[in-house]
């Protein structure tokens, strides 16, 4: 329950129907599922085998593969660190809407007025730098941003009892929340051209080395694969649990949440497309645009008058809410587990080092050029980072380790689980995804040094995107040469 509380978050509502809009609208589904099943599925499964076997965090159960080969442990939770700056404040935008509409419950008044969505999120937001400058500071975001994180602290301060505690409530409220916003999108005016949108394949797309990296992307990003999280959860099960099985579970649990978020947002996209009489594909929206500007507009439209759409537009932020905090949370987990295997600290401590840095950390995106930054990061630790950590994690356990570990690590996951993984398992990390990853690493590479990005300029690239990139590496070294416990030991 709480690996799926870990995928199933913003990346369902927020990043899956705006990456699925850009490229393609229905033709996406296409390197998704091959995505899905050639690559997510596959490395959960090695990353929940992982943990089972090794009893451990990422960083832990890699030197257990092999001494030099820890530091990929720790380059995969820091780069799911790096990324949990930025998405808190997504988390910490969420609380305001929350609040507002709280208040609008008793006054009858949406907080962003009618047809104002766009503008009232500019707003939160505090859209105003093109990411040269700090452009001012956004005080009400960072009231937002510490809530998250003590929220983030208090889920896990008292260890993994209580976080089963939680995902009891974290992970269904979402989802009766979802399934109302998507039965109401759907009876909107113009919802069956949105839907239309959404599902016809646009084969063109298809050639896009972009859109492969794309849907490569969202897959790591959605499953939370490639981030160490599944390993860390999985050494917390109990001994003999089905590894295939929970990760069939997982990946179904969590795609599916985000094709119901696809219809949600799609069908309110048909119906802005009927009202402002433009085409969908024409509709400049960004993938915030479509969680913070969308929904709130589908809200608006919700029968029954002010009270009762501030009260629906409470619940779809709580939602939003509550999908991210079990996610936040996941990766603070991962670390604190990671630092506790190497170091033996306190537990408590490390997990209050880690939300006060998170929090310092955040403040950054906190800026009027926030929103520019946020995206940089995004770009290069989501869509780059997370990407190459997978890709590494392929060829380590397909090539590297060797055919004896390999098999071993194969005849481990079969003998807890009810079905097995065989040939297709094996050549999907071997060959298929490596290829994949390589060529489409390649192209998006060579596309962004020739075209930039967004028309961002360099500074924000460089300073947000490509150097965060290169510090997690270079620190996932740092920690595995420092001396942990198990070395003291063996002194
Ligand atoms: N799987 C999450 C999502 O789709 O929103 C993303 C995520 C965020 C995973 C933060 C892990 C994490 F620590």
């Amino acid at each position: 329950m709480a690996a799926v509380g870990s995928a199933i978050g913003l990346g369902n509502v927020w990043r899956f129907p705006g990456t699925a809009f850009n490229n393609g609208g229905g033709a996406f589904f296409i390197p998704y599922f091959v995505a899905l099943l050639t690559a997510g599925i596959p490395l959960m499964i090695v990353e929940y085998g992982l943990g089972s076997r090794f009893q451990g965090s990422a960083p832990k159960a890699y030197s257990k593969l092999g001494k030099k080969f820890e530091w990929i442990g720790w380059w995969a939770v820091l780069v799911g660190l790096f990324i949990s700056f930025y998405y808190c404040i997504i988390l910490a935008w969420s609380w305001e809407y929350v609040y507002y509409c709280a208040k609008g419950i008793f006054t009858g008044e949406l907080p962003w007025g009618r047809g104002e969505a766009g503008q009232y999120f500019k707003e939160i937001a505090m859209i105003e730098g093109d990411g040269t400058s700090f452009a001012g500071f956004n005080g009400k975001a960072v009231a937002g941003l510490l809530a998250t994180w003590l929220v983030v602290y208090l889920s896990i301060a008292k260890g993994v009892l209580r976080v089963g505690k939680i995902v009891m409530i974290t992970v269904p409220l979402p989802l009766i929340l979802l399934v109302m916003l998507a039965l109401r999108g759907l009876t909107l005016d113009g919802a069956m051209d949105g839907l239309a949108y959404y599902l016809t394949p646009d084969w063109s797309a298809l050639g896009d080395a972009n859109t492969w990296a794309a849907a490569y992307g969202q897959v790591f990003f959605s499953l939370s694969v490639g981030w160490g999280i599944l390993i860390a959860y999985a050494s917390y099960m109990p001994k003999g649990s089905d590894v295939v099985n929970n990760s069939y579970l997982t990946s179904f649990a969590n795609c599916g949440f985000s094709f119901l978020a696809g219809f949600a947002v799609f069908s309110t996209l048909g119906y802005l497309g009927v009202g402002l009489n433009t085409p969908i594909a024409d509709l400049q929206t960004s993938s915030f645009g479509l969680a913070f500007t969308s929904y709130p507009t589908a809200v608006e439209n919700f029968p029954g008058g002010g009270h009762v759409q501030a009260f629906i537009g409470f619940g779809f932020f709580v939602m939003l809410l509550t999908l991210g905090v079990d996610s936040a949370f996941s990766i603070v987990e991962a670390v604190a587990t990671a630092m506790h295997d190497k170091f033996g600290a306190d537990r408590g401590k490390i997990t209050i080092g880690l939300c006060v840095v998170g929090f310092l950390m955040g403040l950054i995106y906190c800026t009027g050029s926030g929103l520019v930054w946020l995206d940089s990061t995004d770009k290069f630790l989501t869509d780059y980072g997370l990407t190459l950590v997978a890709l590494v994690q392929c060829l380590l356990v397909g090539w590297i380790i060797g055919d004896k570990k390999f098999k071993d690590l194969q005849d481990n996951i079969n003998g807890r689980s009810e079905f097995k993984v065989g040939r297709f398992w094996m050549i999907s990390l071997k060959f298929v995804t490596p290829a994949v990853l390589i060529w489409t690493f390649y192209s998006v590479v060579t596309d962004i040094l020739a075209n930039g990005y967004e028309g961002y300029s360099k500074f924000p690239l460089i300073v947000f995107g490509v150097l965060p990139a290169l510090l997690v590496l270079v620190l996932s070294f740092v920690l595995m040469n420092m001396k942990g416990v198990d070395d003291v030991d063996a002194d």
